[in-house]
């Protein structure tokens, strides 16, 4: 059997990086079909569009995609890529993980951190208005419906991965409205799952505890923004922006990407690193039950990091992403 995969190499590392995480899961022995369709800059060059329809099409036909980072088109006048896709493809909840490696150098020894990012609503929704010629406003909209579908994904993910505890994160006591919609469906959504704990924390509160007690965190549920934010900061406190992945999914497809952007100032260079990308790839796999092909990338990175000879510099060391590529795909036994 193979699977047929919609790839968007996407802008700046996303060309070094994708290559390399296909490298890697070519190497598993599975059998993939590559459907290259395009987006964000390349897009617009080509279709005068971020994301022109044949791309959602391919995503929709195929239900899978890995993509690398794409550049945020806004100030050139042109909507987001990553909301178009979103938007398009119906992708209402964001995975995104990060997990402490040994050999990498971070205080947080075992932290294994999971954030779900609702994905459709909340100010990135994008509606602003300017109010007079000194002023603006941006809308921040939260549905019920919305907030429940991503709580139930939430737990149900929690469920699946075997954690203990979903920590609901909003700021209910300033906006009371909109955050109250969250927290409040978030938590109607809890009573269906009394085998996984669950606590709410307000973002500064829980932006304190990452950094101040990571294991007693586990997985948290935010509203987009705040998810956002708390996604490259999971990715931080586990050594470098560069190994945070994820997955976004909804009803009709899901699209795995890693947590990090274009990372214009090394875009060309060959020295961004591909792990992010790759365990975004290990976790397509696991999404379509291949855990052990998984398991394989997930521990011939681990491998790499723990030997330390091939790190990429965000990770100390001087190795070129072809390099640590080629390290990752020795250790996959
Ligand atoms: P960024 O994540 O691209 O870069 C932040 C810092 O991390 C930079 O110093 C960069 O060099 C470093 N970095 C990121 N990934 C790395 C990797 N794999 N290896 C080594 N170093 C890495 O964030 P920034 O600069 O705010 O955004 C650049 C562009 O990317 C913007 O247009 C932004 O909108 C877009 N972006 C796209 C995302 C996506 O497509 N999912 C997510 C985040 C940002």
């Amino acid at each position: 059997m193979s699977y047929k995969i919609s790839i968007i190499e996407g802008d700046g590392i996303g060309h070094e990086i994708v290559p390399a995480a296909l490298k890697v899961l070519e190497h598993t022995g599975l059998s993939f079909e590559w459907d290259f369709v395009l987006a964000g800059e390349k897009a617009v060059e080509e279709y005068q569009t971020p994301v022109p329809d044949s791309t959602i099409e391919s995503i929709l036909s195929n239900k899978l995609a890995l993509k690398g980072p794409l550049t945020n088109l806004v100030a050139r006048g042109w909507p987001s890529p990553n909301v178009m896709l979103r938007k398009n493809l119906g992708l209402f909840a964001a995975v995104k993980r990060a997990r402490y490696f040994e050999g990498v150098g971070s205080p947080f020894k075992n932290a294994d951190l999971v954030v779900v990012r609702e994905a459709k609503e909340d100010t990135y929704a994008g509606a602003e208005q300017q109010v007079g010629s000194d002023a603006a406003i941006a809308i921040k909209f939260i549905t019920k419906e919305n907030s429940l579908n991503v709580a139930n994904f939430t737990f149900d993910l929690a469920r699946r991965l075997g954690r203990k505890k979903v920590s609901i994160t909003h700021k209910a006591n300033v906006l009371k409205l909109t955050d109250g919609i969250f927290l409040k469906s978030a938590q109607e959504a809890a009573k269906n799952y009394p085998d996984i704990e669950c606590d709410s924390l307000m973002i500064d509160h829980m932006a304190f505890k990452l950094v101040n007690d990571s294991l007693d965190c586990d997985v948290i549920l935010a509203p987009n923004v705040y998810g956002d934010i708390l996604a490259d900061l999971i990715a931080g406190i586990c050594g470098s922006l560069g190994l945070g992945f994820g997955g976004n999914f909804g009803p009709e497809a899901a699209v795995f990407e890693p947590v990090h952007g274009t990372a214009p100032t090394i875009a060309g260079q060959g020295i961004a690193n591909p792990i992010g990308e790759i365990l975004s790839g290990a976790m397509l796999l696991s999404y379509i039950g291949e855990e052990q092909a998984a398991k394989t990338i997930e521990n011939a990175v681990a491998s790499v990091l723990k030997k330390g000879e091939f790190l990429t510099g965000d990770l100390g060391g001087t190795a070129s992403t072809n390099d640590i590529t080629d390290a990752i795909i020795r250790e996959m036994k």
